[in-house]
C-alpha cells in the first residue's frame, strides 16, 4: 500500500482470499468462497489505499494474524492488503453457526420454522456473548489499521455489531454498513428477543449510513428501527449489477471453453433449464424441482426434449439444517428421475461442486435460467446469467429476489412459493417466440450490467461520505 495508513478499510467475515502454507513454507492465495468476496474484490481492483479486514479461516491465515502485519495480494487485485483477525473456536463458532448463520441468516430470509426455531436457549445466550467478543475483535483490528478520517465498509450479518463499537473507539472514521442480505420487516425481526433486536438495530444506527441492495430492504430496516423506537441512520440502496470485464474473460478462457464443449456434447439437442445455486434454504430448489416435475407431468411432449441442470455448491454443511436440506434436494431430485427418466434421458443432472468456470459455461447454454429464491438480497446468478448467455435464453425470477427490483420488467416473473405459477412460467419461457426471447434478453443483458463493481463501490463510498462520520449516540 503507498504512503502509510489505509484511507479505505473493508471489513467481512469471509475475505477475498485465504493464506496456504506450501511444503517449501512459502504461502498461496487461493480466493474465497461465495458471492460477496469476489464482487467485492473486483471493485477494489487498481485501489493502493485499501486494508481488507477479515476473520482467519486457514492454519496460514492465523499466523499472519499473529504477526499483525498486513498481507500484500499480488495478483490481478494487487495493491490490496488483507489483515486477518484471529478468532479462538470456540467464539467464531458460536459468532458464524449459532448467531449469524443458524439466527441472523434465518431471520433476515423469512426462513424460521415457528413451530420450531427459534429458540433462545442458555446456548443461545452465551454465542450471543461470543459474537459481541467477535464484533469487537474485528473492530479492535479495524481500529489498529483505519487511518484518521478513513472510510470504512462493514459487510453482511456476521459484523453488525461494529457499528456501536467503532462509534466509540473511532468517531474520525466515516462507516458505513452495507447488508448482501435481504432485510426482514418489523414484524419478522420481532421473533428475536427485545433485548437481542435493540442491541442490533442500535448498533446498526451507529454507522454513519447503512446501504442495502434494494429499496425494499432498505425499507424493511427503517420500519424495524422505527418499531423498535430507534432512529435509524441515513439509509440508502445501491443494487450491485454484474462485473461484464470479469465474466468475458472467463468466457474466453480454455476451461470454461472446455466446460462448454462437454456440455454441448451432454445435452446436444436438447432444451436446458439451468440453475446455479449455494445450496442454501433460501434458494427454494426444491419447489423448482416439484415446478419441473409438474412442467413434465403436464407436457408430455417436453419429456425427454428439455433437461434440467442444477449446479449446486455445497454450503454451510456444519450447521445441520443445510446437511439436511442437500439430502432432500438429493432425495427429490432422485424421485422425480425415476419417473420421468428413459435410457437415453436424465430429466435432473444434480451437479454439486464449486466449479466457477463450469458455472459460467452452464450460464452461457441456457435455455431457460431459474432462479427462485424464497428472498435474496440480490442474486447475482440473474444478472450473471444474461450477462454470458449466447442463446437469447429466458430468465424465470422470483418477485422476493433483490435482482427482481432491476430486472423484473424483462424476467418471466414468479412467486416463488407457487410451484404452479413457476411450472406456467417454465413453459412460457420455453414456448416463447424467438422475438421476443431477444428482445427481453438484450434487456436484461444492458440491466445486468448497471452498477457493476466499480460503479457499485463508488456510489457505496461517496454515501458514506456524504452521510458523515459515525454517530455517537447514548444508544452507541
Ligand atoms: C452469501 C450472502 C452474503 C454472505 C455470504 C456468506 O453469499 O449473499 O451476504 O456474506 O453468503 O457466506 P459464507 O460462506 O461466508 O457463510
Amino acid at each position: 500500500m503507498s504512503g502509510g495508513r489505509p484511507r479505505l478499510v473493508v471489513a467481512s467475515n469471509r475475505g477475498p482470499f485465504t493464506l496456504e502454507e506450501r511444503s517449501d513454507g512459502s504461502v498461496a492465495l487461493h480466493p474465497g468462497a461465495g458471492g460477496l468476496a469476489p464482487s467485492l474484490a473486483a471493485a477494489l481492483a487498481g485501489r493502493t489505499d485499501t486494508v481488507w479486514v477479515a476473520a482467519a479461516l486457514s492454519p496460514a491465515d492465523r499466523t499472519a494474524a499473529g504477526r499483525s502485519e498486513d498481507v500484500a495480494v499480488e495478483s490481478d487485485q494487487s495493491g490490496l492488503a488483507l489483515r486477518f483477525v484471529d478468532i479462538d473456536d470456540e467464539t467464531f463458532r458460536s459468532a458464524y453457526d449459532v448467531v449469524a448463520n443458524a439466527t441472523l441468516w434465518f431471520s433476515f430470509h423469512g426462513l424460521f420454522d415457528a413451530s420450531r426455531r427459534p429458540l433462545f436457549d442458555r446456548r443461545f445466550y452465551e454465542a450471543w456473548e461470543r459474537y459481541r467478543l467477535y464484533n469487537l475483535a474485528f473492530a479492535a483490528a479495524v481500529d489498529a489499521v483505519a487511518a484518521p478520517g478513513a472510510v470504512v465498509l462493514v459487510n453482511d450479518y456476521h459484523l453488525l455489531l461494529t457499528g456501536s463499537a467503532l462509534a466509540q473507539a473511532r468517531p474520525d472514521l466515516f462507516t458505513v454498513h452495507f447488508s448482501h442480505t435481504p432485510f426482514p420487516g418489523a414484524e419478522e425481526l420481532e421473533l428475536l428477543p427485545p433485548s437481542v433486536r435493540a442491541e442490533l438495530l442500535g448498533s446498526m444506527s451507529c454507522f454513519g449510513a447503512c446501504g442495502f441492495h434494494t429499496a425494499r430492504w432498505a425499507g424493511g430496516f427503517r420500519r424495524c428501527a422505527d418499531a423498535a423506537g430507534i432512529e435509524a441512520p441515513p439509509t440508502f440502496h445501491a443494487g450491485l449489477g454484474a462485473d461484464l470485464e470479469r465474466l468475458r474473460a472467463l468466457a474466453g478462457s480454455e476451461a470454461v471453453g472446455r466446460h462448454a464443449s462437454a456440455l454441448e456434447e451432454r445435452f446436444s439437442g436438447r432444451r436446458l433449464i439451468v440453475r446455479s445455486d449455494r445450496i442454501e434454504l433460501s434458494k427454494n430448489i426444491l419447489r423448482g424441482l416439484r415446478a419441473f416435475d409438474l412442467v413434465l407431468h403436464e407436457h408430455p411432449a417436453l419429456r425427454g426434449r428439455v433437461t434440467m441442470l442444477s449446479r449446486g455448491y455445497p454450503s454451510r454443511e456444519g450447521l445441520p439444517e443445510y446437511l439436511a436440506y442437500r439430502a432432500e434436494v438429493e432425495h427429490l431430485t432422485e424421485l422425480v428421475n425415476e419417473r420421468w427418466a428413459t435410457s437415453t434421458w436424465t430429466p435432473v443432472e444434480l451437479d454439486v461442486d464449486d466449479e466457477f468456470s463450469a458455472t459460467v459455461a452452464a450460464l452461457m447454454r441456457y435455455d431457460v435460467l431459474l432462479v427462485n429464491p424464497v428472498r435474496d438480497g440480490m442474486n447475482l446468478v440473474a444478472k450473471e446469467g444474461p450477462s454470458l448467455n449466447t442463446r437469447d435464453g429466458v430468465l424465470v425470477l422470483s418477485r422476493f429476489a433483490g435482482a427482481y427490483e432491476d430486472l423484473g420488467e424483462d424476467a418471466l416473473s414468479i412467486h416463488p412459493f407457487d410451484v404452479s405459477d413457476t411450472a406456467d412460467a417454465l413453459v412460457r419461457a420455453l414456448e416463447m417466440p424467438a422475438g421476443e426471447r431477444s428482445r427481453r434478453a438484450a434487456a436484461l443483458r444492458s440491466k445486468a450490467q448497471h452498477l457493476a463493481p466499480a460503479a457499485w463501490l463508488e456510489q457505496v463510498l461517496s454515501e458514506a461520505r456524504l452521510s458523515g462520520r459515525a454517530v455517537t449516540r447514548p444508544s452507541c
